[in-house]
């Protein structure tokens, strides 16, 4: 008997019609599982052909950009620019907004290649999205969206070959990547309440430099829970999501060199915290910032602002809003 696994389009496809939905929010999606099937292909063959190296610039955020940050964007923009459906995106490797196409119906936010730090070694990297829809009643005023007004917000693994996405009040899912280049098999994802299993991930080598409130919880509290750390949110958060705990990038605040301090943070709202903190909160979890406030309440001022993150269990979650409140 041959087994016909239901790949992510079918899922889709049974979601929007189960919900009377038009069908542009499969065309979009679409065209986002063809810009990370490309962006896979040039991972995997990126050794051969002398693309994992830097591209000799600095980026908009002054980090160093890779040769596959500039060609997974340029994947990406090609992608959604040709499904038709996009007002505006906002990408990590592009100051400004791109232009799309005025009479189209959705925000994307995106994050070409999230853990850059990985590519010269081949190890896994993300592809990050979150979606926003227009203003269908009026005259749309393309504001930046908080992450609780996005309808959908994703990631894939790369090349490992996962695709987790969560769906407005319909549940995180993650599919895995099949011999044709298909994501199949839907599992709904709860964050476990196994405490045996919680994990923590964060850069160990920063603690020293976080607030004392943080530094003093992190003292207290470790050793009850494994510790792992890749250094790309997309495969940090990956574990997270499957084995529950709480993944943290607080604000540096206590650096000897001023200049390396982070008050803000270092990940970005729109395209990385938001997008993981949408998925998380549709797996059962939550999300904060260093001030104790939902990440996804937080209404962006600009395209690139930077935030810390605690995000993960809700348990653990509520914990350190406690903490930071005190
Ligand atoms: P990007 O490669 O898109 O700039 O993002 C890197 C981010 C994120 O993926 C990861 O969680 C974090 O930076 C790692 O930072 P450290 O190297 O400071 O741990
Ligand atoms: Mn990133
Ligand atoms: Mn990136």
């Amino acid at each position: 008997m041959i087994e016909f696994e239901l790949t992510f389009m079918d899922f889709l496809l049974e979601h929007q019609e189960r919900h009377g939905r038009t069908y542009h929010f499969l065309i979009l999606m679409n065209s986002i599982l063809n810009a990370a099937k490309r962006i896979q292909h040039f991972y995997l063959t990126g050794a051969l052909r002398g693309n994992l190296g830097p591209a000799g610039c600095i980026n908009v955020q002054g980090e160093k950009t890779m040769k596959l940050d500039q060609i997974a964007n340029e994947v990406v923009k090609n992608y959604l620019f040709r499904s038709g459906r996009v007002i505006e995106a906002i990408s990590e490797e592009e100051e400004k907004p791109v232009l799309m196409n005025p009479s189209g119906r959705y925000f994307v936010y995106f994050d070409p290649l999230d853990g850059s730090s990985n590519i010269p070694h081949n190890l896994p990297v993300g592809f990050l999205f979150g979606i926003a829809k227009r203003n269908l009643e009026g005259p749309e005023d393309n504001h930046l969206r908080a992450g609780q007004e996005y309808i959908a917000a994703g990631m894939f693994v790369i090349p490992t070959g996962t695709f987790t996405i969560a769906l407005k009040d319909a549940g995180c899912w993650r599919f895995h990547i099949d011999e044709t280049m298909n994501y199949v098999k839907p599992i709904k994802l709860e964050l476990p309440n196994d405490q045996k299993k919680w994990e923590l991930s964060y850069n160990s080598a920063h603690r020293y430099y976080y607030d004392h409130r943080i530094k003093d919880w992190l003292e207290k509290n470790e050793k009850k829970y494994q510790f792992r750390y890749l250094g790309a949110l997309a495969g940090d958060f990956h574990r997270i999501l499957t084995n529950g705990g709480l993944f943290l990038y607080p604000a540096i605040v206590n650096h000897p060199d001023p200049g390396k301090n982070y008050p803000n943070g270092k990940l970005r709202l729109m395209y990385e915290a938001a997008v993981v903190s949408f998925m998380c909160q549709e797996a059962g979890g939550s999300a904060v910032d260093e001030k104790g406030q939902s990440i996804l309440a937080i209404q962006p001022q600009q395209p690139h602002q930077r935030t810390a993150l605690y995000l993960g269990s809700k348990e653990l979650v509520d914990e350190i809003t406690e903490v930071l409140s005190s």
